[in-house]
């Protein structure tokens, strides 16, 4: 089967177009045709690992040490990059009780990727659900990344109807299913972003947006009964003037230090702070699936890519110009 592969560390330059055997299904595993995968922030990761400084990983120092062992010190030993997608069930193993050949699915690979080829297997219990009715391949193909996400710990910050939630970095990947959930459940939501992606951020339903490089959210005086921080760029400090006094300070990307305090202000009244990995579940991508079928979150395709142009796809994402989606087709 085709498939871009990555043998080495590097430059979206290191993908590549191959030929590779075509994976048979275990007994507990199903064989899926892909028919769309997507770029997102950790494929261009894993991608170029070797270069990615704890820093950069977002996250505490221990977790990125895991990640690049567990990815490889010098050399990738994932070598077909892609975690999320939208197929067909083309086979199943004898034990597999969820599944039939001829399902449309949608799901995700997670860390172990895999989905940039015609065919991957995975487990019956791996995150997949039937795919959304009221989507096409590519749209569902960028959805459980970023959903999975922002569905499991926006429930941690409990947002109630009519209160105020500001998203920062609302136009990526998590911030825009951030920007939707939140709104489906009744808040006025603000989503800060830069120039280029405001009108874009206010297409997802934003009630206000912030421009990052005109503004600073922690400094015009306003407040919020949540605030999201997507990269971990700001801190409960900078933010204690634009939290409500019970406000909650949620990160997706966060290190010690906000793990502290956490803990610290888990045990106090007052503002909170709350960071969670995300391994995702078959029970959040249904919930995901809910949400989309009954219109409260929609795909955002930037561009579609074919599987051959992989590399370019990469590119387009790694420079940042992503809105949305990258999709790339592969059948
Ligand atoms: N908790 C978990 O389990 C978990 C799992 C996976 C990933 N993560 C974390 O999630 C992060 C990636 O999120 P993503 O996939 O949404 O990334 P993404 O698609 O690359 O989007 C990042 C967004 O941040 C915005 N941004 C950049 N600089 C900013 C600034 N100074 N102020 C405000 N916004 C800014 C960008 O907006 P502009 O383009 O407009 O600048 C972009 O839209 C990583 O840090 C990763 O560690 C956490």
């Amino acid at each position: 089967m085709k498939a871009i592969t990555n043998t080495e560390y590097g430059s979206p330059d290191v993908l590549h177009l191959t030929e590779i055997e075509k994976p048979l299904p275990k007994d507990n595993e199903i064989l899926i045709k892909v028919h769309a995968t997507s770029v997102n922030f950790g494929d261009t990761m894993a991608r170029n690992f070797k270069a990615i400084t704890p820093r950069q990983f977002n996250m505490p120092f221990l977790i990125w040490l895991i990640a690049k062992i567990s990815f490889g010190l010098n050399q990738p030993k994932i070598t077909v990059l892609g975690n999320e997608f939208a197929g067909e069930v083309e086979a199943v193993g004898r034990d597999v009780k969820r599944f039939k050949s001829g399902d449309v699915v949608f799901g995700t690979l997670g860390e172990k990727m895999g989905a940039y080829a015609e065919y991957l297997c995975l487990p019956e219990n791996g995150i997949l659900a039937i795919k959304p009715t009221n989507m096409t391949y590519e749209e569902a193909a960028g959805i459980p990344y970023g959903a999975l996400i922002a569905l499991s710990l926006l429930r941690r910050g409990n947002i109630q109807p009519g209160q105020k939630v500001l998203i920062n970095g609302a136009s990526g990947g998590i911030g825009s299913a951030a920007v939707q959930i939140a709104k489906s459940l009744g808040a006025e939501v603000t989503g800060v972003c830069s120039t280029s992606k405001v009108e874009f951020v206010k297409s997802l339903g934003a009630t206000n947006v912030i421009d990052y490089t005109e503004e600073d959210f922690t400094k015009n005086g306003k407040t919020y009964d949540l605030v999201f921080d997507i990269l971990g760029r700001s801190s409960i400090t900078r933010c204690k003037n634009s939290l409500k006094p019970n406000g909650i300070h949620l990160f997706a990307s966060f290190k010690m230090k906000q793990l502290l305090q956490m803990l610290w202000t888990s045990r106090s009244g007052g503002q909170k702070v709350i960071c969670s990995f995300v391994p995702g579940s078959v029970e959040d991508l249904n919930s995901v699936k809910k949400l989309i079928e009954d219109g409260k979150l929609q795909a955002f395709i930037d561009r579609f890519y074919p599987l051959e142009k992989t590399a370019e796809a990469h590119w387009y994402v790694e420079n940042g110009h992503k809105k949305g989606s990258v999709v790339i087709s592969v059948s």
